[in-house]
């Protein structure tokens, strides 16, 4: 039975897969995913109690260039929104700390990129800093040194079997750029455009997969509407003007990259949208619709324009903004509109989605009121709450839930007929300390439920990527909050990186495809019990 499962995920995934090994030469996916051992078929025996991912399923790791580079204004980099932020309000900061020197993989990158290689990932998912490639974020003025810095970074991985999956944009604007007004100037669109181009010239014959953008629903709700970088707390207004430039700015470099720079169909562009997952608090349909609502407004609000086959916003986001606007005695609904241009132009813009998945949350409808200041959560009228017997993490907003993602990964393939799914993230914070059995748990228990949506359920997900690689600068968090496979030791000069037993567990998975056999220790994986 299980063989036959194996079978048909294959011959769907081939549609991925074809033209790569078709065309040959540095087919990325084909690389990709060369790298992971013949043993999964193997293995995938229904004798075999084990369980196993097809061979051509990739596992990586993942990092975003502020949390790890440092060198902050070294080289020739410009400044970025969360170096104006951490610099001018350190108290808003846990730790009171910023990410000027973070890991210092800028100079550490070498032995960073040989931790990776030791993990036996296929790929290595990073993002480019905006302001190091341009300086003033427009193009006229190009940094050779964070030119060079990348294309080391990019050598170095290739050497080693490891192949790029770069993220364009992880939150890290030119702070000139957001002098203009940041995602919420539309022009904003058309500066990104500028830079995902000189970004493909220099990188494009040797980086085949891109993410433009990472979680826009965190920056703009978040940086626009909340308390992250840029800081600007206009929710309801600003993080709606935000994605809408962002949702333009994807499409149209998906559109460009593929006129300009692709002509061949080697490349693959996605974007990472993050979903925890949302239950219902009970079975009433009062709570199904609650839940619903919620992941229209959590996810929706991005995949909806990109994903869905008629395109624009989801209809009960545009019904219920538009609806309490007027209420609220605004003459427009807060949440822009899509000419049909660019609704045409949006819709289709990817050859994967990237999933961030963490945990999961209970909903219930909110008390109904309409506050007379706009916001969010507002519009999106839920109360989100979570279980007290679900497992805690280290971070407050973090609870450890894998039959979530699983659920997740079902509602993305009935709600967008089932596109290829890359996890670009999927982590957990625990305490200091190298024997981290907790965070394997995690892994193993998550990475179960993920085999289960592809096996049984038929969800079309090809990759899986840990986050981190190393423990590193947890945005508001500081440096308080450790999701890394390596611990960061900060109180030695070098920054030393320490494998934690998860490190060995990830390779020992990435390298064989396969979890291991669990079956003559009885763990409930559901309820995770720890170790
Ligand atoms: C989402 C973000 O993409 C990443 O930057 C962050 O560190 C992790 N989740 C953990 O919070």
């Amino acid at each position: 039975m299980l063989l036959l499962l194996v079978s048909e995920a294959i011959s769907l995934s081939l549609l991925w897969l074809v033209p790569q090994r078709a065309v040959g030469k540095m087919g990325y996916w084909c690389a990709v995913l060369a790298v992971v051992g013949v043993g999964a078929y193997v293995n995938a025996s229904p004798k075999s109690a084990k369980i196993c991912f097809r061979k051509d399923f990739a596992f990586g790791v993942a990092t975003a260039a502020y949390q790890i580079e440092g060198a902050w204004n070294i080289s020739g980099k410009g400044e970025s929104i969360w170096d104006r932020y951490t610099h001018e309000h350190p108290d808003w900061v846990f730790d009171h700390k910023n990410a000027d020197v973070a890991t210092d993989s800028y100079h550490k990158y070498k032995e960073d990129v040989k931790l990776i290689g030791d993990l036996g990932v296929s790929y290595y998912r990073f993002s480019i800093s905006w302001s190091r490639i341009l300086p003033t974020g427009l193009s006229n003025q190009i940094n050779e040194d964070g030119l060079r810095y990348y294309k080391d970074l990019i050598t170095e991985l290739h050497q080693k079997d490891v192949q790029a999956l770069i993220t364009m944009y992880h939150w890290d604007l030119p702070q000139s750029l957001q002098d203009l007004g940041g995602w919420t100037n539309p022009i904003m669109a058309e500066y990104f455009v500028d830079y995902a181009r000189v970004l493909f010239r220099h990188f494009g014959d040797h980086v085949r997969a891109w993410v433009t953008f990472n979680e826009p629903l965190s920056f703009c709700q978040e940086g626009y509407g909340g308390q992250d970088a840029p800081g600007r707390r206009a929710s309801g207004v600003e993080d709606y003007m935000c994605a809408h430039t962002v949702l333009r700015a994807h499409g149209m470099v998906y559109r460009m990259y593929k006129e300009e720079f692709d002509r061949n169909n080697q490349g693959y562009i996605g974007i990472a949208l993050d979903m925890p997952w949302m239950e219902p608090y009970t079975t009433s349909s009062v709570d199904k619709v609650a839940a619903e609502t919620a992941r229209q407004f959590l996810f929706g609000w991005f995949a909806n324009p990109i994903f869905s086959k008629r395109g624009g916003y989801p209809p009960i986001m545009r019904r219920r903004i538009d609806v309490i606007s007027k209420r609220q005695g605004f003459f427009r609904s807060r949440l822009p509109t899509f000419t049909k241009e660019e609704v045409d132009m949006i819709r289709g813009s990817y050859d994967f989605l990237g999933l961030n998945h963490y945990t999961t949350n209970l909903v219930k409808p909110g008390d109904g009121r309409i506050t007379a200041k706009p916001s969010f959560y507002n519009d999106m009228g839920v109360k989100l709450i979570v279980s007290p017997e679900w497992p805690k993490s280290n971070s407050s907003w973090l609870r450890i839930v894998p039959w979530g993602l699983r659920k997740t990964l079902n509602w993305i393939r009935h709600t967008y007929d089932n596109p290829s799914v890359v996890i670009t993230e999927n982590g957990v914070s625990f305490e200091k300390g190298l024997k981290d059995r907790k965070r394997i748990n995690y892994i193993d228990s998550y990475l179960r439920s993920v085999h289960a949506a592809i096996y049984k359920d038929n969800c079309d997900v090809i990759a899986y990527t840990y986050w981190t690689l190393m423990d590193n600068f947890e945005w508001m968090r500081g440096f308080s909050e450790r999701f890394g496979l390596y611990e960061t030791n900060y109180s030695t000069p070098d920054l030393k990186r320490i494998p934690r037993l998860s490190a060995s567990y990830f390779e020992r998975v990435a390298r064989t495809g396969c979890l291991d056999d669990h079956s003559s220790s009885p763990r409930n994986y559901d309820g995770m019990v720890i170790l």
